[in-house]
């Protein structure tokens, strides 16, 4: 089973996402970033969920800021709260009191070559634990993030949330030398849970389906009224997928840049899709070898049956 750690900033879908991964995979750490909500938020929605759902995963609190920018914005779509729409318990446990950046080089070490990070908010935290500790990338099995755009953003024309919210961090992860596999608006869009998935949810009669029916109905309403989108989009879930359900996606190896001079573009990935059958002289050397593994296909509604129904186990 692989061991994998989830840095994030909860968040309805990364609440999703926790509970896939807890159902299939050895999850060893959660640890939280500011992003959707400001970091004391975003870690009691990573401390509640825990205990909504029994899950005995310790948290550890990280950045409560980007490295190097000001926080731009306050994402209003999950709410306040940055989970909003349902009733969370009173969390029963406390963080670690270990900072994000070191949990996640203590958990890397404890076996190296096997932990996978998952990381589905703002960069920073991944960013600093490379900074603090720069074998971080060889101690790791995989990065395996929710970010970027192979089309358009979800911020700027080009620019998706997590990545746009810490661009410098962001390029660091990209720039660390081992492939970034990387779930982009271009696949997590196609991942939507709609009424039918609500009601299933809904339909346990048990506390998680409750609160998570709940949530993905208010994140559903947002997300259809803002982005006109058909459901609420299981992004964070997607980084998961490779891992639990690697025949449901499908990745191709590309030179990702993190663009970070442009104000029209800051905070964008660039990505190399281009294909030389024959490479004329010039065009090949302006391709850069691959640092990413970036998503292009996925089957969005068999992602979304499958996290639906990791979901609905815990009320079994
Ligand atoms: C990303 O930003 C947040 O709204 C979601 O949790 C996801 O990680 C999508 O742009
Ligand atoms: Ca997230």
């Amino acid at each position: 089973m692989t061991r994998v750690l989830i840095d994030c900033d909860p968040g309805h879908d990364d609440a999703m996402a926790i509970l896939y991964a807890a159902k299939h995979l050895d999850l060893c750490a959660i640890t939280t970033v500011h992003g959707n909500a400001p970091l004391e938020h975003t870690t009691r929605n990573a401390l509640s969920l825990c205990t909504l759902a029994g899950l005995n995963v310790p948290v550890s609190a990280g950045a409560d800021r980007p490295l190097v920018q000001p926080q731009l914005q306050k994402q209003t779509l999950h709410g306040k709260s940055g989970i909003d729409g349902a009733e969370m318990p009173e969390p029963d446990r406390d963080v670690t009191g270990e900072h994000a950046a070191l949990t996640i080089i203590r958990e890397a070490k404890r076996s190296p070559g096997e932990l996978v990070l998952i990381a589905v908010g703002p960069m920073t935290n991944v960013a600093l634990a490379l900074r603090l500790e720069p074998k971080l990338p060889e101690l790791l099995k995989g990065i395996s993030i929710m970010g970027g755009s192979t089309t358009a953003g979800n911020v700027t024309p080009t620019a998706e949330f997590n990545l746009w919210a810490d661009p410098e961090a962001a390029a660091a992860v990209f720039d660390c030398g081992i492939p970034v596999m990387m779930a982009g608006l271009n696949v997590t869009r196609q991942a939507l849970i709609g009424a039918p998935h609500v009601a299933r949810l809904h339909g346990t009669g048990g506390p998680v389906g409750k609160v998570m029916g709940d949530l993905q109905d208010f994140y559903a309403t947002r997300s259809s009224a803002v982005y006109g989108l058909a459901g609420a989009p299981m992004h964070d879930a997607c980084a998961v997928v490779p891992f639990v359900h690697p025949e449901l996606i499908k990745h191709r190896a590309c030179h990702v840049h993190m663009e970070l001079a442009s104000p029209q573009v800051r905070g964008t990935t660039v990505c190399d899709l281009r294909v030389f059958k024959s490479a004329p002289a010039a065009a090949a050397r302006t391709q850069l070898p691959a640092n990413a593994l970036v998503a292009l296909e996925i089957d969005g509604a068999a992602v979304v049956d499958v996290v639906v129904d990791a979901v609905l186990s815990y009320d079994a």
